[in-house]
């Protein structure tokens, strides 16, 4: 989100890793960001200057004195930029930025960006490793400039190690943190997603048809805004979000320990999991067997322990408690039910079994209930939005 109708500044310097800028530009695009792509000399080596020209619809910078570009045009776009981010981040270019070198259009530019600047080293384990690098690295992060560490793994000089660039789906989610307005800095948010599983014998379970997708949307949303984060997650096939306390669970037991270890410290608490509200009484120790004599099958079901309405008993004064309600008819009178039993600050009540809302979509359609009476439609938008519109929400009340 922010990154539609942002300025993005892409440097691009002279490492193999090059090739995967075009892809971070592809992203950018994608997410609606007006790029400007500034290329060193030995990035010219590695990628042509038309892929980026063609795919960012700009001029790319290359040099100060050629081109059809006035000797401007550098501080024009240092100046107008929301964000500058080079990737890859060689070693020679860190140690000039660090050192104030401008000898080159993207470092010229980069001295009049007064807007965040994020660099992606990527080199050879041994020279992202060696102390001069390392050194220069720390100047620039005293600095204020934000770093994303290389990843470990086969680097293009066939070693194996730290120095990979990372993928460009990872350097975009880190370039929108940075953008992102720290709203929530500090808070505490403790966060449940997905479904439960409910074993009813060692291969067999009762389970719901959760994906996750909204609770990771809270939960990435929330770590964007500063907070810092703790999610519990039912299995899912998505991956944990970015820089994010995560703790997998399985059954309603084990959400309800993970949720009530981390409670105290907790200053909100939503709860988006689809928790299973029964659960076999006795599972099977040894897969249960199909019966020749009988064509039906009984399974005796007990309650979960209802883990909200037992965070609602405890909560303190101080912390704000979150509810969802997935509903498949009479939403409003239900949701204001579970709010009112449960003790909640707020609920978020979806239909559940439509087509483009609820379980499994990437789209919601949400209305917020709040304990003064008052309520916000939200209509049917990305899970990612209604994320946002739900921590708007909380931070209104919260003050
Ligand atoms: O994961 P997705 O595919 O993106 O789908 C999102 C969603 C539909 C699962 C989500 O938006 C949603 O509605 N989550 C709540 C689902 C649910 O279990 O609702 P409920 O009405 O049964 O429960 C009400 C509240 O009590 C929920 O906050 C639930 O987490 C909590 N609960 C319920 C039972 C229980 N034993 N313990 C609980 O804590």
């Amino acid at each position: 989100m922010v990154l539609k109708n942002a300025h993005i500044l892409l440097g691009v310097t002279g490492g193999i890793a090059a090739y995967k800028s075009v892809e971070l530009l592809r992203l950018l695009k994608k997410a609606g960001a007006n790029v400007h792509v500034a290329m060193t000399r030995a990035a010219l080596e590695f990628v042509g200057k038309t892929t980026f020209e063609v795919l960012s619809e700009n001029p790319v910078l290359t040099d100060l004195w050629k081109g059809p570009q006035s000797s401007v045009t550098h501080i024009d776009i240092a100046t107008s930029v929301d964000a500058a981010l080079v990737a890859p981040a060689t070693a020679n270019f860190i140690g000039k930025l660090a050192s104030g070198i401008a000898d080159d259009a993207l470092l010229t530019t980069l001295l009049a960006v007064t807007s965040p600047v994020m660099i992606c080293p990527s080199m050879n384990t041994d020279m992202y490793q060696n102390i001069r690098v390392q050194r220069n690295l720390d100047i620039l992060e005293q600095d204020g400039i934000h770093i994303i560490d290389p990843d470990a793994g086969v680097l293009a000089c066939k070693t194996v190690g730290t120095g990979r660039l990372p993928e460009p789906w990872f350097i975009l989610d880190r370039l929108c943190a940075v953008l992102t307005p720290k709203d929530l800095l500090g808070k505490k948010v403790l966060i449940t997603a997905g479904p439960t599983l409910e074993a009813i014998d060692p291969v067999r379970y009762v389970s719901n048809h959760s994906s996750g997708k909204m609770g990771y949307a809270i939960a990435r949303a929330a770590e964007k805004r500063g907070a810092i984060v703790t999610l519990v997650s039912g299995p899912v096939s998505l991956d944990p979000p970015v820089e994010v306390e995560f703790i997998p669970v399985q059954s309603c037991d084990e959400m309800a320990r993970a949720v009530f270890s981390h409670l105290d410290l907790a200053d909100i608490i939503i709860k988006v999991a689809a928790v299973a509200d029964y659960k076999p009484v006795a599972p099977g120790v040894l897969k249960i067997k199909k019966r020749q004599n009988s064509k039906e099958l009984s399974i005796s079901m007990t309650e979960n322990m209802d883990i909200l309405k037992q965070v609602g008993k405890l909560k303190t004064k101080d912390q704000f408690l979150v509810g969802f309600a997935a509903e498949t008819n009479d939403l409003e009178q239900h949701a204001l039910l579970k709010m009112e039993k449960k003790n909640l600050d707020m609920i978020a009540a979806n239909l559940v079994g439509t087509a483009d809302s609820g379980f499994k979509t990437d789209t919601n359609k949400v209305t917020l209930f709040l304990k003064d009476g008052s309520s916000k439609d939200i209509p049917l938008m990305d899970k990612e939005k209604v994320a946002h519109i739900l921590l708007d929400t909380i931070i209104e009340q919260t003050g």
